[in-house]
């Protein structure tokens, strides 16, 4: 890695060398801002006569060893989607579990996290979460505010939709009253991401083709790589593979290249 710079649409991109040897065609930089679908988790646990909850824990696991190998290939912003404003429509056993599982996660990785260089940053309607798993959150976002290596959002009561209502009401809140016009620029402060690049690659795991209300602002020009791998299953050499598709795509943003 040699340094950052930004980009002709303004955002952070961090310039390596290629990675193709001399002769094959050279390819773009790395990703600076991942996002990821965990999806999959339900039928790994089916597929072996387990509890749904075991899948979500083996998908636990999954990201622990994700987020570990993309700290180590320069990835500098890592989006998971936890869990979404529509799961509160699971049964009331899953949705526990999950919440459990996310206080008892944020519990026991923090402080490993934290050693890694990872900065832990809660997004979605965290006011709607259960104060267990609110309190955990602020306390692991305290506890690593000072790590820069990699940002890991983590999208929990998370929907696309109400991120854009909550940005346009706090925008109101605090600039409406003045009358001034909303612009693109002034709308990305008062999102949940506000400050960070947006996504550069979505993966989604287990060979489903939708966005599922996940990142709607955020998404317009990031590059979609979706793998048949389920979630528990997914590893280094996963992120490699799709981190390597994305650096053989073009980007255009619109224009031709
Ligand atoms: C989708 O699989 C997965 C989820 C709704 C939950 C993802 C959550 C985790 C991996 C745990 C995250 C924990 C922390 C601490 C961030 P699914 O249940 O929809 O699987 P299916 O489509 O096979 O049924």
């Amino acid at each position: 890695m040699e340094k950052g710079t930004v980009d002709m649409h303004g955002r952070a991109e961090t310039i390596h060398r290629p990675l193709a040897p001399a002769g094959k065609p050279a390819r773009r930089a790395m990703p600076v801002h991942v996002a990821i679908i965990m999806d999959g988790n339900g039928r790994w646990a089916q597929q072996r006569g387990l509890p749904r909850t075991e899948g979500h824990r083996a998908g636990v696991r999954a990201l622990k060893t994700t987020v570990k190998a993309a700290a180590r290939m320069g990835i500098r912003y890592l989006t998971v989607y936890a869990f979404s404003t529509e799961n509160w429509h699971r049964p009331r056993l899953e949705v526990g579990a999950l919440m459990s599982l996310l206080v008892e996660t944020l519990e026991r990785e923090t402080p490993e996290l934290r050693a890694e260089g990872v900065r832990i940053h809660g997004i979605g309607n965290v006011e709607g979460l259960p104060r267990p798993v609110r309190e955990r959150l602020a306390w692991a976002e305290a506890e690593t505010a000072g790590q820069t290596r990699l940002v890991l959002n983590l999208a929990l009561n998370y929907g696309g939709r109400d991120e854009l209502v909550r940005a346009v009401n706090r925008w109101r809140q605090a600039e409406g009253a003045e009358g001034r016009p909303l612009t693109e620029a002034v709308l990305a402060r008062y999102l949940d991401t506000a400050g960070q690049p947006d996504p550069d690659l979505l993966i989604r795991a287990s060979g489903e083709e939708r966005l599922s209300n996940f990142l709607l602002w955020q998404l317009a020009y990031t590059e979609i790589y979706v793998t048949g791998t389920l979630w528990p299953d997914f590893g280094d050499a996963d992120l490699e593979r799709a981190v390597d598709a994305y650096m053989r795509r073009e980007r255009r943003f619109g224009g031709i290249g």
